[in-house]
């Protein structure tokens, strides 16, 4: 999954069965450019299973650079049995940093998804913060810095990714003065009025500021971090530029997106087409259908959609017979509290809208709580009229590109919401406040009655967008952005300025 519930299928690996380190290349004892991230890229459904790739823009987007560059990739393995020495995977050398069950639930459910989750995300659950998770989260951090300093050759660019390792460049700064250092937050930075309430918000700043490049997915992302270095920390950052020392650091943001050809081959493919044809035919050919795919997250507001669904149904204005709604749910985070609630509150309204508007053999809403493989993820969005995409907040939203990506006849309408970071790009979606359940039924009335000539307009202006800037033009202009950072670092008998 990437972050938006992108349900691509995995590539199988060369690996044998049960052994953690492989043969399928020689491996490096450092790389030239190093990715650090939560979790490693490759996955295994059991330890009797082989390594595979695992599926989403990110990965995709930065293997073939990785490979080229003799990558490595530190990320954790998902469990202490899964991984404990470094291995290569299809020309990648992966290396796995151990972190406990105890700090799994400190670092990880903790700190990283119940303090800094909800508040990155308009604080739309209330966060908690714990001492006892701050300290394993700075631990983790620690960890993770170290393995990186180990394995980076002389000068190397190190890309550390997400909200689960802020303090990491600054970490590796002190570790490391000669890497070229970039951070990637694939989530919302919030404004100054929340990111305040963080007990730990001076040591998050200084942590990121220890990167040349801090990137976000949007312009307001940057600019509320900028504001926050102004605020809280004794640095000084006028326009993009953050002076910290005589180091410059750049904060700026870099929209990320998706593999726009491989989307659009796989809508091409008969064997899909032919599927897509076939959920319509299942469905009812005389009925619109509505599509929602998201991770079952409480920050993508599926209780708030299905109840828009259940307002037009009850409106008189539609019912069954004229309207199907299908919800994807991907499973995630099953052990946190919330995400435990927010299932209960999804499965209950969709049981109380199927009750109340179903008929015998007929249901208004199909719920369907897995992870689709990528063929069957392209045929939904082929044979979907309206696609839903409310999220309170969301830093980018790769489900909203996708599905412009595979509408090649032009037809469809993308309802999205507002607090997305993909509705500053996909400005030609039918754009919603999520919180606003009356005006999201309208909203879908409205894509409902959307003539055919107006869809097209919108999707095909959509479409072109998104073919302009695709997953690989932000992974360039990401590592161009890191390259020509100029810092300063510490050689041998001095400090030598560096910049290319
Ligand atoms: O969007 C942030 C993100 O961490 C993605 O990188 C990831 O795919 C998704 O959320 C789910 O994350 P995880 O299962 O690692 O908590």
């Amino acid at each position: 999954m990437n972050s938006d519930a992108d349900a691509a299928s995995a590539s199988p690996s060369s690996d044998s069965p049960g052994t953690d380190v492989s043969t399928d290349d020689v491996s490096p004892p450092s790389g030239d450019l190093v990715v650090v991230a939560n979790r490693l890229p490759v996955h295994r459904s059991c330890l009797a299973s082989p390594w595979e790739t695992s599926p989403g823009g990110l990965v995709s987007a930065l293997m073939p650079i990785l490979r080229e560059h003799h990558g490595v990739w530190i990320g954790w393995a998902g469990s202490l049995e899964a991984a404990s020495e470094p291995f290569s995977h299809e020309g990648l050398f992966n290396v796995p940093v151990p972190i406990s069950p105890e700090e799994v639930e400190n670092y990880y459910e903790g700190f990283s998804n119940s303090s800094l989750w909800p508040l990155y995300h308009d604080a739309c659950q209330t966060p908690h913060y714990h001492r006892h998770w701050w300290n394993p989260y700075v631990q983790v951090n620690r960890r993770f810095a170290e393995k990186t300093a180990e394995r980076a050759a002389p000068h190397a660019r190190v890309l550390v990714q997400d909200y689960h390792l802020q303090l990491v460049p600054g970490m590796l700064r002190e570790l490391r003065p000669d890497l070229r250092i970039g951070f990637f937050l694939h989530i919302p930075f919030p404004p100054v009025e929340l990111f305040a309430q963080l007990p730990w918000r001076q040591q998050i700043l200084e942590g990121l500021l220890g990167a040349d490049v801090v990137g976000f997915q949007t312009r307001a992302g940057a600019q509320n971090f900028i504001r926050l270095v102004n605020r809280y920390t004794s640095h000084r950052g006028v326009g993009q530029a953050i002076m910290v020392g005589q180091r410059h650091v750049q904060a700026r943001e870099f929209p990320i997106s998706i593999d726009v050809e491989r989307f659009e081959a796989l809508a091409r493919d008969p064997a899909i087409r032919d599927r897509a044809q076939e959920i319509r035919a299942e469905l009812g050919e005389h009925r619109t259908i509505l599509l929602g795919v998201d991770r079952l997250d409480y920050t993508k507001g599926i209780d708030l959609r299905l109840r828009a669904v259940d307002e037009l149904l009850g409106s008189g204005r539609h019912s069954v017979n004229d309207l199907v709604l299908v919800q994807v749910s991907v499973p995630s985070r099953e052990s946190v509290d919330e995400y435990v609630e927010v299932r209960s509150r999804v499965e209950k309204l969709v049981g109380q809208i199927n009750g109340e508007h179903g008929e015998v053999g007929q249901v208004p809403v199909h719920y369907l709580r897995r992870n689709l493989p990528i063929e069957e993820l392209v045929a939904n969005y082929m044979a979907a009229d309206v696609m839903l995409v409310t999220p309170f907040r969301d830093g980018m939203n790769l489900v909203a590109k996708e599905y412009i990506a595979c509408r090649l006849d032009d037809t469809g309408v993308l309802v999205l919401s507002e607090f997305t970071g993909a509705a500053r790009e996909l400005d030609r979606a039918v754009l919603v406040n999520p919180h606003d359940i009356d005006g999201m039924a309208q909203a879908i009335d409205r894509a409902i009655a959307m003539s055919k000539t107006e869809q097209a307009r919108r999707v095909r202006s959509m479409r072109q967008k998104i073919r302009r800037r695709t997953v690989f033009d932000w992974a360039n202009d990401f590592l161009g952005a890191v390259d020509s950072a100029s810092s300063f670092s510490m050689a041998a008998g001095g400090v030598t300025r560096e910049s290319s």
